[in-house]
């Protein structure tokens, strides 16, 4: 190991011991280092729980802790879910709650599955006259499907596999440049290491393919592979869900707006985030903030789902609302289509220990079934946003967690947090103000009387 002089860089640091690895960064990166080693200690799991959970990734020298709570009462294609949700975000779980529940007594949530093909690519450079290439494609395909049944074997029995495989040719956009663009089943798995395992391959097998044709002259024979990886953009691996009723049913709102107005501006709210983007941005945020709490809490792979939907969200020419919304013959109607290629095997669905439980309370889906849950989620957060939203605003509720939030960062006692809810009950919440209610509250009684009659 060596260090340089600032001590701020390292080389050998990933050979280190756990111990060794935190030693160094507490002695160089904090004023008190023993606290920092204690405390970072104190979020160490058990000996074999902490292995499971090094074992997901590298340097690990502590965990980082998220709330993880449930958001029950979610009836979807009539069968009733408590749903999983990890996340850091105040309001959150109680706004997903609020709308399943909401809901329940209105037909709960409607989920379908439209399809669940994922993509690959491989990008390769062939010099030549294209026809020559799409000749041998044919052949090439069945080889190509015929050397990698070593690798799809256990997909095709589990009723997946290679669906099929497209040649295009992208030398307009980019000299000499084709593609194999294949979709793939991975049945309840999100296939991820199963796609670019068979894509890899698909590399190896297109290359001697076109070295072996005897009719190309030897720069034809040639091929270049720039890489081969799974498209996280799965436009036909997507989830209809939907929620609806009479607009008469959706009952009364807050400021006495009454279901048709309500319904009307709810609609119009989901109009403006279609044709604004700057709108669409924070719309479909919110739709995120229920997908990723479920993405997180079954061990799935966030990043992906996001990149996925933000694309789709693009997808005719301009960023927009997810979700849709329309009154017809007198019935509310709110919708959503997203894809989502997660899966309920492999990864770490299983080897997560909470989210292996996460699926277990859901009945442990599959695949198909926990898109619907997540969709739901999804689109149930944001119904709770827009309802807020259009009617008395979001920072109510939001601040009513704030509030909680600060009092124990300010480590209040449970009797000032009482006395601070009835106060902020009709009040704006600010860190200032509620740093002043506790001053007030923590001054002795002798002074507080003084001021008072003053
Ligand atoms: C906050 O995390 C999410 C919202 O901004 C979503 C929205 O505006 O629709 C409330």
């Amino acid at each position: 190991m060596s260090a340089d002089k600032n001590k701020k860089s390292i080389s050998g640091f990933s050979k280190l011991t756990k111990l060794g690895k935190m030693k160094w960064l507490v002695e160089n990166f904090f004023i008190d280092p023993e606290n920092v080693m204690r405390e970072l200690k104190s979020y160490w799991l058990q000996d074999d729980q902490q292995k499971v959970l090094d074992g997901f990734s590298e340097n690990t020298i502590s965990n980082f802790l998220l709330p993880y709570g449930v958001a029950p009462n979610f009836v979807i294609n009539g069968k009733t879910y408590v749903v999983p949700m990890v996340t850091e975000e105040s309001s959150v779980v109680a706004a997903a709650s609020a709308a399943a529940k909401f809901w329940m007594t209105r037909g709960g949530f409607n989920a379908k599955v439209i399809d669940t093909q994922k993509i690959g690519q491989v990008h390769f450079l062939w010099e030549g006259a294209s026809s020559k290439l799409f000749n041998i494609f044919p052949e090439l395909k069945d080889r190509l499907k015929k050397d990698t049944a070593h690798i799809t074997a256990n997909m095709d029995k589990r009723g997946g596999g290679i669906l099929d495989i497209e040649l295009l040719d992208k030398t307009e956009d980019l000299s000499n440049y084709y593609q194999l663009k294949a979709s793939f089943e991975t049945c309840d798995s999100m296939g991820a290491n199963f796609i670019n395992s068979v894509l890899e391959e698909f590399g190896l097998i297109l290359c001697d393919f076109i070295q072996e044709q005897k009719d190309f002259d030897e720069v034809e024979q040639e091929c270049e592979v720039i890489m081969a990886i799974l498209s996280n953009y799965t436009p036909d691996c997507l989830v209809r869900t939907w929620v609806e009723c009479p607009v008469e049913d959706l009952g009364d709102f807050p400021n006495e707006m009454d279901a048709r107005t309500f319904a009307d501006r709810f609609c119009q709210a989901v109009w403006i985030a279609t044709i604004d983007p700057y709108r669409a941005t924070t719309h479909n945020k919110g739709i995120f903030n229920g997908i990723d709490a479920v993405v997180l809490a079954t061990g799935n792979d966030f990043r992906a789902i996001e990149a996925c939907g933000h694309t789709y969200a693009s997808s005719k020419g301009q960023y927009r609302s997810l979700s849709s919304c329309k009154i017809k013959d007198g019935r509310f109607h709110f919708s959503m289509d997203l894809p989502l290629a997660v899966g309920t095997v492999g990864g770490l669905t299983k080897l997560h220990p909470i989210a292996k439980r996460s699926l277990e309370l859901m009945g442990n889906p599959n695949a198909e079934e926990l898109m619907g849950i997540i969709a739901a989620t999804g689109l149930a957060q944001n119904f709770a946003a827009l309802r807020s939203l259009v009617t008395t605003g979001i920072q109510k509720g939001h601040m009513k967690m704030h509030l909680q939030n600060i009092l124990n960062h300010l480590e209040a006692t449970e009797e000032e947090a009482t006395a601070a809810m009835k106060h902020f009950h009709d009040k704006v919440v600010s860190f200032n103000n509620v740093r002043n209610l506790l001053d007030q509250l923590r001054e002795p009684k002798s002074r507080r009387n003084l001021t008072n009659s003053n």
